[in-house]
């Protein structure tokens, strides 16, 4: 049935745009056009690789460019394509994106509109992501969509056009709701959290997918129907999202990072209810469970992430070899790729990933699955990419995280990390003891988390001390040589000041030299079986005239004394101190960057989701 003839179709497109080429001004943003007609215009999230050799060549051909972006040369391409094309009135724009998008390598999520294609949006995805949402009044007559396949036609990327297209009925692979109310709206988004306000109903379209609005109608297509597919592939699933519109506002808080920071008491809750069994001692990650026999008997364990992710790896790696008594590997997932890392069919990686869709984490993945390791996700977002590919996994449940700075989530990988630890020890009788301990531990951290919380005021003044300052050192070791790398990066990227993690048994082997009595130091120095050793370097510290803050435990006098100003949090098992450590920084960043007037939301030149390598 055509929807155009019994209602109006509106069709429309936007961007918020992060540049990857050229300055964030009026001409680089998108849409980006195909000219002053402005016959086709796109907007894309990604980047080429090779837009350099596709605007030698449509310079050639007489195009005027004039944007630094590599997205105008899309917008470009497209009309020369069309402009082109021999008969022009057989082309449907679905099949001219097809044929475009053949010419592009790199990453990309792309929306096209055209004045040549009134009222129509085709959308396609590689590398990026993009989900569709669905919004009806009545209930939809399906939940899985039919994807419709192009007969193979090798030669394709050379003519630019697909052939003849074999097309099943129309009935099952447009997506009609039941019931009297006919109208449907679609939604085309980098992240379902910029649609959740219109429907919870979503299409995670898969790398390769074009999607095409026409007529008020939704249809997936795919150009090749690869042997390998399996039939979950032939379709896609129409997902319910569990996320409230509420989770995406800021509430009473100024901002969605410190609405985030003060919700951890809570978030790690969730990352805790159905898997930790407090009284029986017990935890089950039920996305991991049926794996858990081939992952006791792996050869290592390989943790690989981006930022704060690869910090909460760092965090928990030391627990994880003493419960797991394997071979742990922590790898930042750039410089895991760039080595060429030796990967093993008895591996077990796993990707550690708020979004689920930073470029870096998806390659590494990818690499490693391709040499046969077995791939568990550790993600926030349901439906992500890293999710979808991953054998299988552990959602953190922390809620969804908008603040380019990542607190909650930070702090929920740490805890699903350490129930992953847990999980692998439970068999093993000499470990009982100390997994109890945890145990408890885990039990009492939200109410330490309120307690910590509670001092918001207090690092508030501290940050009155500090905002002026160029630069700030983090120092400690053990386990919280994490919180110092973490506390470090939440300086650097919302207070744009210089900021260093520096592991404390480091000191002498170079670091020292900055201390002076004007250098601001943090030092970290908590009752754990590093203590003394931490001492070691406040003393050293102060015999250069070094006038450190401390984190430090409550009731720690002893230590307290040695300094003017300290923060004391509470003392809990060493392996999640780390917990309590990283939220005074993460309050104090946040405090610092607000008092010098920035954008906690939306640091400059950095992007939440980093699609782009
Ligand atoms: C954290 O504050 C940063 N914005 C950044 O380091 C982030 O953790 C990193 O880009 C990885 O993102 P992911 O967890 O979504 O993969």
């Amino acid at each position: 049935m055509d929807y155009s003839k019994v209602f109006e179709t509106h069709c429309g497109i936007a961007h918020t745009r992060w540049a990857t080429h050229g300055e964030p001004n009026w001409v680089n943003t998108h849409p980006q056009s195909s000219g002053n007609e402005h016959d086709f215009v796109v907007i894309h999230n990604g980047i080429l690789t090779n837009y350099k050799d596709i605007k030698a060549f449509l310079m050639k051909k007489g195009h005027v460019f004039d944007s630094e972006t590599d997205t105008e040369c899309i917008a470009k391409l497209i009309k020369h394509v069309f402009d082109t094309h021999k008969d022009q009135s057989k082309l449907s724009f679905r099949e001219l994106v097809e044929g475009v998008v053949q010419q592009l390598e790199g990453a990309f999520a792309l929306a096209f509109k055209s004045s040549r294609f009134p009222g129509e949006c085709v959308v396609t995805r590689r590398g990026s992501p993009l989900v569709i949402g669905v919004k009806s009044k009545t209930k939809l007559a399906t939940d899985r969509f039919p994807i419709l396949f192009s007969k193979d036609h090798r030669g394709a990327s050379n003519s630019f056009f697909s052939s003849a297209l074999t097309l099943p009925g129309d009935d099952t692979s447009t997506l009609a709701p039941v019931g009297n109310h006919k109208e449907v709206e679609y939604f085309f988004a980098s992240d379902a959290s910029a649609i959740i306000e219109h429907t919870n109903q979503v299409i995670f379209l898969e790398d390769d997918d074009v999607a095409a609005v026409r007529n008020g109608m939704l249809t997936i297509h795919r150009i090749h129907r690869d042997q390998d597919e399996g039939n979950e592939l032939q379709s896609r699933e129409i997902t319910t999202l569990k996320m409230e519109i509420q989770e995406i506002m800021k509430g009473n808080y100024s901002s969605f990072m410190q609405k985030e920071i003060f919700e951890q008491p809570e978030s790690v809750m969730m990352t805790m209810r159905g898997r930790v069994k407090f009284e029986e001692q017990q935890i089950l990650l039920g996305g991991i469970k049926d794996y858990m026999q081939e992952i006791r008997r792996c050869r290592r364990l390989l943790f690989i992430a981006c930022g704060t992710s690869y910090h909460s790896a760092i965090a928990t790696r030391q627990l994880l070899e003493e419960l797991t008594e394997l071979p742990v590997m922590v790898d930042l997932a750039s410089d895991f790729l760039d080595r060429s890392t030796p990967v093993f069919r008895d591996d077990v990686c796993f990707f550690i990933s708020q979004s689920g869709e930073t470029a870096d984490t998806l390659l590494a993945l990818r690499y490693c699955k391709q040499h046969g390791a077995l791939i568990v996700g550790v993600t926030n977002t349901v439906g992500s990419t890293i999710c979808r590919e991953s054998h299988c996994g552990v959602h953190i449940n922390a809620g969804p995280e908008i603040g380019v700075a990542s607190t909650k989530a930070y702090t929920s990988q740490f805890i699903s990390l350490v129930m992953f630890g847990l999980m692998m020890s439970e068999d093993r009788i000499s470990k009982q003891a100390r997994r109890r301990e945890i145990i408890e531990g885990l039990k009492q951290l939200p109410d330490q988390i309120k307690e910590v919380l509670e001092m918001d005021d207090q690092i508030n003044a501290l940050a009155r001390e500090l905002y002026q300052q160029d630069s700030f050192l983090v120092m400690g070791r053990g386990y919280n040589y994490a919180t110092c790398l973490e506390g470090a990066l939440k300086i650097k990227e919302l207070t744009y000041m210089h900021s260093e993690g520096i592991l404390a048994g480091e000191l002498k082997h170079g670091p020292l030299a900055l201390i002076d009595k004007k250098m601001p130091v943090m030092m970290i120095v908590t009752r754990d079986p590093v203590f003394r050793k931490c001492w070691n370097a406040l003393e050293q510290v102060k015999a250069r005239k070094g006038q450190p803050f401390l984190i430090c435990n409550k009731g720690d006098t002893e230590t307290q004394q040695q300094v003017d100003k300290f923060i004391a949090v509470p003392h809990t098992v060493d392996c999640l101190q780390g917990i309590l450590t990283v939220i005074p920084m993460q309050l104090l960043s946040f405090h610092i960057a607000v008092l010098r007037g920035y954008d906690v939301d939306c640091p400059r030149n950095l992007a939440k989701s980093v699609t782009v390598e």
